[in-house]
């Protein structure tokens, strides 16, 4: 098993991962999980990677914080889809989209998942437990069946009827909280630490970003080691952009790519704390978090002042886009580029849209956008979105020719 302390970023402290431990016992702050790099540079080199056939995330288990090993459903090794309608649109050299929408469950969570579900495991826990706007919740509840463990999840009660079903249908118990996702965070941890259940929540549970930062390695090795001068993030509690900015510092470390890319957090205008902190003094001030993107409506994010770092220490910046521009990327996202994703899904995508109007980016410039969940997650958003609609006809040619008329 690969060696592994708990390092406090914001006391400076490190631990020891004992089975309890989610958060700083000194100052209560997100935990992060570090290794012994140089140890790690012959497992992890380039050579060694080329010949490993194993196309899933298991293939960088030497910088992974588990021990079990996985006989779960397969995932990673998403498609990096070459955009070149989406690189004219944006007036840049070339552009890609990271289609995690592929992932077991739909989700960019599975990552995060599929190492959350295994350190319960190694831990001896029969039950996980969440919190989630409904993406963790449906990816924890997936990856649970094959691992034999249960599912007991607390949801928003305004999660969308998808997600809801994908749940049931994956057998986990749904406790849905008359409330908002933060309502259900705090009811989870109170759950928690009354039960003693495992908690896999998103900016608590430091080894879901060990899972999020795969993402990256990916990303880096599918452009043979180089690195996009630009990645966007989809950000609600900032785990997914604290785990990619992680998974690129680490490969700094291990001296597999030279530099890490700018990291651009991209936010709905009306669940914006992580923003307004870029652009102020890096300080999180709860906002009433609200838009259209359900999986990005978050009001006091979990992993805020990480991502601040994070965004602030790649050169990258925050950028804020209306629901409207979130439901136009629906549509332009499928036809553009070929991938159909859920409102939170199209909003790397509708940030570097707004970037380059706002003539941010460089043209000689590779941007990447991270699509994180697939558009049949949320259909009423889509039916929401310009997507036009049905010609709805009598069965006969007449009505069909006057239809088209
Ligand atoms: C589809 C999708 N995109 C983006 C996010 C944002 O991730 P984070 O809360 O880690 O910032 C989520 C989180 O639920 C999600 O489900
Ligand atoms: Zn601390």
């Amino acid at each position: 098993m690969t060696d592994f302390t708990l390092h406090c970023p914001a006391c400076l402290s490190d631990h020891s991962p004992g089975p309890e431990r989610y958060v700083c016992p000194r100052c209560g702050g997100n935990l992060e999980v570090r290794y012994d790099y140089e140890a790690l540079k012959n497992a992890l080199s380039r050579e060694r990677l080329a010949a490993d056939r194993d196309p899933t995330v298991w293939r960088y288990r030497a910088i992974l914080p588990v021990q079990t090993p996985y006989k779960g459903l397969p995932l990673g090794g998403t498609p990096l889809v070459e955009a070149p309608n989406l690189a004219a649109d944006l007036g840049v050299a070339r552009a890609l989209v990271k289609d995690d929408t592929r992932l077991p469950s739909g989700s960019f969570k599975d990552r995060a998942s599929s190492v959350g579900l295994l350190r319960a495991l190694d831990l001896g826990h029969t039950l996980v437990t969440g919190a989630s706007t409904g993406n963790a919740a449906s990816s924890t509840a997936t990856l649970s069946v094959p691992l034999g463990l249960q599912a007991r999840i607390f949801i928003p009660q305004a999660a969308p009827p998808a997600k809801v079903a994908q749940l049931l249908a994956f057998g986990a118990q749904v406790i849905a909280v008359e409330g908002t996702y933060d309502d259900a965070f705090d009811l989870s941890l109170a759950a928690t630490a009354h039960y003693g259940w495992y908690n896999r929540n998103t900016g608590y549970n430091p080894y879901t970003r060990e899972g999020k930062k795969t993402v990256s390695f990916e990303i880096a090795e599918q452009l043979g080691w180089l690195v996009p001068d630009l990645v966007a993030v989809p950000v609600g509690d900032g785990n997914i952009l604290t785990g990619v900015a992680k998974g690129f510092e680490e490969l700094v470390r291990l001296g597999l790519i030279e530099r890490a890319p700018r990291l651009l957090a991209v936010q709905a205008a009306g669940s914006d704390a992580i923003v307004r902190a870029l652009e102020g003094d890096g300080v999180i001030r709860p906002v009433s978090g609200d838009t259209v993107a359900d999986s990005i409506s978050v009001s006091l994010p979990r992993d805020g002042d990480l991502t601040v770092r994070a965004v602030r220490a790649s050169g990258g910046w925050g950028i804020r886009v209306s629901d409207e521009e979130i439901l136009a990327a629906i549509p332009y996202l499928a036809r553009r580029v070929g991938v159909f994703a859920e409102p939170a899904g199209v909003t790397a995508t509708a940030g570097l849209l707004a970037a380059a109007r706002q003539g941010l980016l460089d043209p000689s410039w590779t941007v990447a956008a991270l699509a994180t969940g697939t558009g049949l997650k949320d259909i009423a958003s889509v039916r929401r979105a310009p997507v036009g609609d049905v010609i709805t006809v009598a069965p006969s040619l007449d009505a069909l020719q006057r239809a088209l008329a």
